[in-house]
């Protein structure tokens, strides 16, 4: 479904992305991980659109985006779960969703009484467990329900990639087992490409596992695979000298 090849990005002389080949299949739960460094919120940020490539191509079902703008990825069904930032302050958890719905409609304004639009909101809300939170305002849920909330305006787009960079990051143990269960929980025809350190949670969700390290693709394969892997030990530890870990 989305398949990007020899994806570069530099930064000044650091090669933060290095020619990365990578396969999503439809309906995957693939996690992207890799020691603090390795280049995946930049592989994430080529992907989404937000950063150009120096080289390299994304395709989304065999169409090329390179060249295309976040916003025109996300209407093609590329979702990426929004930053905290970008949730409205003062809004309540509902009124969010239901923005969030409309701009989907490409319909600027939110009318005070469209059924339509509250019920498929409610549905959002129950889908990713905040039943009956819709009426709170955003500060006044917890950091784990403002996830959730991200998953609901993300999903509120129809999304069929969604793309998630460290969604468990800062949940509490309780926050981030809703998580994983919600994640799970997602219709099969939604892909999920996430970023996680968090390893118990990668190998408990995920069926397909990519190992970034310096920019590079180390390994992909099955949890089990991955994580039997003397290779993706070392560039975790920091041992495996280069050559080692990229030859095989
Ligand atoms: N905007 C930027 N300007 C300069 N260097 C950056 C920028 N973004 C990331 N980097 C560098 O690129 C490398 C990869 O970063 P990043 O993609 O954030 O890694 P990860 O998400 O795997 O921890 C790091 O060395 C980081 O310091
Ligand atoms: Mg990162």
């Amino acid at each position: 479904m989305l398949r990007c090849a020899g994806l570069s990005r530099s930064f000044g002389a650091l090669k933060a992305v290095d020619g990365v080949d990578l396969e999503v299949a439809a309906g995957a739960r693939h996690a992207l991980i890799g020691p603090n460094g390795a280049g995946k919120s930049t592989l994430f940020r080529l992907l989404t659109g937000v950063l150009r490539p120096d080289a390299g191509t994304v395709a989304l079902n065999g169409r090329d985006l390179t060249r295309l703008s976040e916003a025109r990825r996300a209407r093609l069904g590329m979702s990426r779960t929004p930053q905290h930032s970008s949730l409205f302050a003062s809004m309540t958890a509902a009124r969010t969703v239901a923005l969030a719905v409309r701009r989907h409609g490409r319909v600027g304004v939110l009318p005070r009484r469209e059924p339509a639009v509250w019920d498929r909101v409610d549905e959002l809300l129950d889908a990713v467990g905040l039943a009956g939170r819709g009426g709170v305002a955003v500060p006044s849920l917890s950091h784990g329900e403002r996830r959730q909330l991200e998953v609901a305006v993300a999903l509120a787009c129809r999304p069929t990639l969604m793309l998630l960079d460290e969604p468990a990051a800062g949940m509490s143990p309780a926050e981030s087992k809703r998580l994983v269960e919600l994640l799970a929980g997602l219709p099969p025809e939604v892909t999920v490409l996430f970023v996680e350190h968090d390893l118990d949670l990668v190998f408990e969700l995920a069926d397909t596992v990519t190992v970034l390290h310096l920019g590079r693709v180390l390994m992909s394969g099955s949890p089990e695979r991955v994580r039997a892997s003397e290779r993706v030990r070392e560039a975790y530890l920091g041992t495996g000298r280069r050559e080692e870990l990229f030859l095989t």
